[in-house]
């Protein structure tokens, strides 16, 4: 591979993630973006999926059952001579620990909020991990076609709640039954929805109140317009690249209104693949030896065979099909069968893969989330961090004799990051910990299916999790006996705390000065 055609190729990408609430409209504006990229033919398709056609695909079964999407997917498309990759996240309520894993493979993420809800709950949760990496974050207020909240503050919560300065590239010319169109305010240009032209025009031009003559508010939108020139920030897109600005775009998915721009600036401003830190060096996209992390894995695509698909980040150089790479974690070359790209429902096999883009690859059972792959240096890619539980529940084997299966069960659908597995001191009774509820009807469905075990779950009244640290050890020690029954041991033998409130978890933070309670547990490769 010529250098530059590397370079033109990590030019070409963008890798991003959407964040959103339930209900904002992510399904619908992720159709829209796959119209636009011609990598589906109509609307609905994925829609479709979303309800029905996952009755008939062959992935989980649980999924056919509930008719959601426990699993995230990788959607490709092209766009403007960019190559668009899109993760997509589960968007049901109950999410999970993948949803967050996601995040850690994408260079940036569109925040998507319902124009009437504003920042919602998993909105917060799924921003937290963006600002923890500082992942670059655009926003696309929705559903601006229906009466909501005022743009200025949604703004304001924006800043308020999330503490992300914001730069509406766009403004609204009305809201509800009376949304008619949007400004850029950097192309200066006006777009009425009515009529079939955009104006490039600025709105300190005498015109730009003639077209708009028809509303009784010109002069108010004028005076919002200077408002922000005046007062507002300036765009800078050093600040959006280090996740400290959010560009702003206002619009409505379902009528196709403001999602073209915000698309045009998705691919011109959002950063390309850009260089991830391994704990030994900093490795830059564009050297010519591959390397690569696990973020995912996908179990049972073939029940019968207990097969898995390593779902790989491309982090530098080019895959080519039929690779051998080295699995630092094994200390062993493996050859990456069948790799697979997926393409809105289609997937295929591919011959060549660049940095920034997301390869299935065949797992027979040796990989492991946060895996690093590479042609042979010993690397190890940082932050793909373990996200404290919020469920927790005790298993009880209905056969005692089934007890090494259960434990080989769990332990590879811990592996696979499906759940977290924690035992007690004695390390007699195994407990799991999930981030989204629904993960716990995940795990006792695939024990039953694949491990032949029957279990039942004892909930436990818990909702926090977090990891102890301590220097002195002593004061450690002396700390976990006091609250020994609230203390487990997850499968690197850290001890985690439960608690019912984050309170409690503060009290004791400001009586143990010396303990750190983590909330995020080390990276899971680098703690093996
Ligand atoms: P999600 O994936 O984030 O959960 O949201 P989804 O796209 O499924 O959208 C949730 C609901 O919001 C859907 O309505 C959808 O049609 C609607 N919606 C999405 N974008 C817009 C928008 O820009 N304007 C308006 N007014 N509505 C929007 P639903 O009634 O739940 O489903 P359906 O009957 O329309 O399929």
């Amino acid at each position: 591979m010529i250098h530059s055609e590397l370079q033109r190729a990590l030019a070409q990408r963008r890798t991003f993630a959407i964040i959103s609430h339930p209900d904002a409209g992510k399904t619908t504006i992720t159709e829209r973006l796959l119209l636009m990229g011609g990598a589906i033919k109509m609307a609905g398709a994925v829609k479709a999926k979303k309800s029905k056609l996952y009755a008939t695909s062959d992935w989980m079964e649980i999924e056919k059952k509930r008719g959601i999407s426990v699993t995230s997917s990788v959607l490709k498309f092209s766009y403007e001579g960019r190559e668009v990759n899109l993760i997509d996240t589960p968007g049901h309520q109950d999410f999970s620990e993948d949803t967050y894993r996601t995040l850690t493979a994408v260079d940036s993420t569109l925040m998507l909020l319902d124009a009437a809800q504003g920042v919602e709950e998993q909105t917060k949760k799924l921003f937290a991990v963006c600002h923890m990496r500082k992942t670059p974050v655009m926003a696309f207020i929705n559903k601006m076609d229906r009466e909501g909240r005022d743009p200025w503050d949604l703004l304001e919560e924006m800043e308020q709640i999330l503490g992300l300065e914001t730069f509406p590239v766009v403004w609204p010319i009305g809201q509800g039954r009376d949304f008619q169109g949007l400004y850029h305010r950097l192309n200066k240009t006006l777009h009425l929805f009515a009529k079939n032209k955009p104006y490039n025009i600025s709105f300190h031009d005498p015109q730009f109140k003639e077209l708009l003559r028809s509303r009784d508010d010109t002069e108010q939108i004028c005076e919002h317009l200077e408002l922000l020139e005046v007062a507002g920030r300036s765009w800078n897109r050093e600040a959006y690249l280090k996740g400290e600005l959010a560009p702003v775009f206002f619009g409505s998915a379902i009528r196709q209104q403001g999602v073209k721009w915000m698309l045009d600036a998705l691919v011109n401003i959002a950063p390309p693949p850009g260089a991830r830190q391994a704990r030994e060096r900093v490795v830059h996209p564009e050297e010519q030896s591959f390397s690569a992390v696990i973020f995912k894995i996908q179990a049972n695509m073939d029940p019968a065979h207990r097969d898995r698909v390593g779902f790989m980040r491309i982090c530098s150089g080019v895959f080519e099909r039929d690779m051998k790479v080295y699995v630092v974690r094994l200390g062993k070359k493996m050859r990456l069968a069948r790799p697979t790209e997926f393409m809105a429902q289609d997937r295929s096999l591919i011959d060549q893969a660049y940095p920034g883009d997301i390869v299935g690859v065949h797992d027979p059972g040796l990989l492991s989330i946060g895996d690093t792959l590479t042609e042979g240096e010993k690397l190890h890619f940082q932050g793909i961090p373990v996200f404290a539980p919020e469920h927790f529940a005790m298993v009880q084997l209905q056969d005692p004799l089934k007890s090494k299966q259960l434990r080989k069960g769990l332990a590879q659908l811990g592996e696979e990051g499906a759940v977290q597995v924690f035992h007690d001191l004695k390390a007699q009774r195994l407990y799991l910990g999930v981030v989204g509820i629904l993960q716990f009807d995940v795990v006792m469905y695939r024990l039953a299916g694949e491990y032949a075990v029957q279990a039942t779950l004892q909930k436990l009244p818990y909702n926090v999790a977090r990891w102890i640290t301590c220097p002195d050890e002593k004061a450690l020690e002396e700390f976990l006996a006091a609250y020994r029954h609230q203390t487990f041991y997850d499968i690197h033998e850290q001890p985690v705390i439960l608690s019912d409130h984050t309170w409690r978890i503060d009290l004791w933070q400001e009586r143990h000065p010396q303990l750190t309670f983590h909330s995020i547990a080390e990276s899971l490769s680098s703690s093996r």
